[in-house]
């Protein structure tokens, strides 16, 4: 009696995990894992953010507690995208150190890094609360940004709260204010850059 009892729940367990790994494949597949990347980038694991049709790929190393990154988000070639931590201890934008990516007045990719005072921010380029091992660089393609940077991860966390952003730049390659209404206000998640 036993044994089909065993044989039973253990087949009820196979379908379950089974049930469960199409579910991640599936919801894996229509987000970020057929994203490609230039020649010598890959990444070990990736999320599709919930808003701004973005992505974030990263590669943790514990042993020196740090990220290897790429943010990307879809962009019209005159305006910004931004990804950041929050490292003041809240949740959104101020307080947040970020890399921004856009075309300068040169039509040029550039990167600033900068830290939010506040949600009218300077955006001087300057050192983050975070160490970046490995300087950020951008690329525009296919009507996206992506962002490339290496990070150690504050008080070397593997949560950390996140921020990412898309806006408009002027002619002259300034950056303009990010839309204050919908989904741009819902841009913050909590990372979790051991499971995604
Ligand atoms: C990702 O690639 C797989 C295998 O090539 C394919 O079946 C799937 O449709 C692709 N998903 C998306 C969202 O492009
Ligand atoms: C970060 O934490 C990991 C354990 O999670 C530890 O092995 C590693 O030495 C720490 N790294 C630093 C830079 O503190
Ligand atoms: C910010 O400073 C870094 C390092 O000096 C530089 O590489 C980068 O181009 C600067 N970004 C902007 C937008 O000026
Ligand atoms: C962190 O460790 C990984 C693998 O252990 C290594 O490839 C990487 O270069 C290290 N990063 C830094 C900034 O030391």
């Amino acid at each position: 009696m036993a044994r089909p009892g065993h044989t039973a729940s253990l087949l009820v367990v196979v379908v379950k995990t089974t049930a469960l790994l199409l579910a991640a494949g599936t919801a894996t597949a229509q987000g970020c894992a057929n994203a490609t990347f230039p020649a010598g980038r890959w990444f070990e694991r990736c999320n599709a953010l919930p808003v701004l049709g973005a992505s974030l790929h990263w590669t943790y190393h514990a042993a020196n507690g740090t990220a290897e990154l790429a943010f990307r988000a879809p962009s019209p070639s005159g305006g910004w995208v931004a990804w950041g931590i929050n490292t003041a201890g809240g949740v959104g934008m101020a307080g947040s150190s970020v890399f921004v990516a856009s075309h300068d007045g040169g039509g040029a990719v550039s990167v600033l890094s900068t830290v939010l005072e506040s949600t009218s921010p300077s955006l001087t380029n300057g050192t983050l609360g975070f160490g970046v091992p490995v300087p950020a660089t951008a690329e525009y393609a296919a009507g996206a940004y992506t962002i490339y940077v290496t990070v150690a991860l504050p008080d070397n966390s593997t949560t950390q709260n996140t921020v990412w952003q898309a806006g408009p730049s002027s002619s002259g390659g300034s950056i303009l204010p990010h839309p204050m209404t919908g989904t741009s206000l819902q841009s913050v998640k909590k990372q979790d850059f051991l499971s995604g």
